[in-house]
């Protein structure tokens, strides 16, 4: 590790963390005198007994609320739209995001928007937007529900266009949530498929940042520390799941997000373009790229994988036993080996490398990638 100029290290918000901490969120916008939120969900989530008892909660202390649930599973600016008319209309004075990956970008978005009324993608991050991010913000809550983007804790929103599908990043420090009631408890009931997927996600984001170019001890700590939670409790919750291992998995999501300030690399730049192109779920993308992308990072960073393999307790500290044991946990947890079996034909390979050589992700992997690398690890993962 060389520092070899002087780099900024931004650690989050104020996080409740433990089972039961979401029952604090009533009295805190009561303290806050926060009595109209914009409550952002998706209409799987507003259906589930544990937001139906937080609205109830709410009512019971004189919060009234406005519950916004009409979103897509891979959001879109309309849904962002619809629900900033929402808070406009009904005078809202705060904004709650409770739930996945999906439901807490579009909230994270409409914070944006309340104040910044240039077209969205005008913010977007990958063409210089975020400078334009200068207004007053709402007030932001985040309660997450899946164990697996850690974006209760992030500063950016993904979401596409609604006829080209592409994605835009929306990014600004401004964009945190004030607090987050990280609740294990909301969790307990999550399906294993998405235990399973959203899991491997929030490996991927410890994983990855461990082995990102920045320098950075404090997230590559994180990092490490989110691995090893990992290793002790993914199968746990995906097969039989307990408040022990939800907790571990919860904690251990929320610390990938916050390590992934160091950057990302080559199995987000492979998962992304799954997404836009074939609409797979995002952590599920990861999943069975990650031992792929690993197996490429191995060489030159072998004191790395030394590392990550002693966070999963592997006798042999190689870099070839840490994708070994990739496939293998994938196994235990019913995920597939191949894309082909997630859909992906031979015909989508060079789209799929194409869109995978632009990504945002991969400059900050470990070494660099090319487009033909690309297309070697779609071909083998296939
Ligand atoms: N902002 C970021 O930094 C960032 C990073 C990676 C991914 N993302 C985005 O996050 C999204 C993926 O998020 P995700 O993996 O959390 O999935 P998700 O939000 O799409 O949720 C997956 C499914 O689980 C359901 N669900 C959520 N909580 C549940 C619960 N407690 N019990 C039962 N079902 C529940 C949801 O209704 C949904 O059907 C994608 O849209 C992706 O673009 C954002
Ligand atoms: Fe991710």
């Amino acid at each position: 590790m060389t520092f070899d100029k002087i780099y900024q290290y931004n650690f989050p918000t104020t996080i409740r963390f433990g089972a039961g901490a979401s029952k604090e969120l009533p009295d805190y916008l009561v303290k806050n005198n926060l009595l109209n939120p914009l409550i952002v969900t998706d209409p799987t989530v507003a259906q589930l007994g544990f937001f139906k008892s937080i609205v109830s909660d709410l009512k019971k202390k004189g919060i009234s609320g406005q519950i916004f649930s009409d979103i897509h599973k891979n959001p879109v600016k309309s849904d962002v739209y619809k629900g900033s008319d929402v808070y406009d209309q009904t005078g809202c004075d705060a904004i709650v995001g409770i739930g996945g990956g999906a439901a807490l970008d579009v909230a994270r978005a409409i914070v944006l928007r309340i104040n910044h009324r240039e077209d969205l993608f005008v913010y977007d991050d990958l063409v210089g937007g975020d400078v334009y991010v200068t207004n007053d913000v709402p007030h932001f809550v985040t309660l997450p529900t899946t164990a697996g983007t850690g974006s209760e804790v992030g500063r950016s929103a993904i979401i596409s266009d609604d006829v080209t599908h592409q994605k835009k990043i929306l990014f600004s420090p401004r964009l945190m949530a004030k607090i987050v009631f990280a609740d294990p408890l909301l969790t307990m009931d999550l399906p294993p498929f998405i235990t399973a997927a959203t899991g491997m996600d929030a490996l991927t984001h410890n994983m990855e940042a461990y082995l990102a170019r920045m320098p950075h001890p404090l997230c590559e700590g994180i990092g490490l520390q989110g691995i090893a939670l990992i290793h002790e409790s993914l199968e746990h919750a995906v097969n039989r799941p307990d408040l022990e291992s939800r907790s571990k998995m919860l904690i251990a999501s929320l610390m990938g997000a916050v390590a992934f300030q160091k950057g990302l690399g080559v199995v987000h730049s492979l998962a992304h373009p799954l997404s836009s192109l074939l609409d797979t779920h995002h952590g599920l993308a990861n999943a069975v790229n990650i031992p792929y992308g690993m197996e490429f990072n191995i060489q030159g960073f072998e004191h790395k994988f030394r590392q990550i393999a002693r966070a999963f307790g592997l006798k042999d500290e190689t870099g070839k036993a840490v994708v070994n044991y990739l496939f293998e946990l994938n196994s235990r947890i019913q995920i597939p080996h191949k894309l082909s079996a997630i859909g992906v034909k031979p015909e989508h390979i060079e789209p799929l490398a194409d869109l995978a050589f632009a990504d945002f992700a991969h400059p900050n992997n470990p070494k660099p990638v090319s487009r033909e690398d690309f297309k070697e690890l779609y071909l083998r993962a296939l």
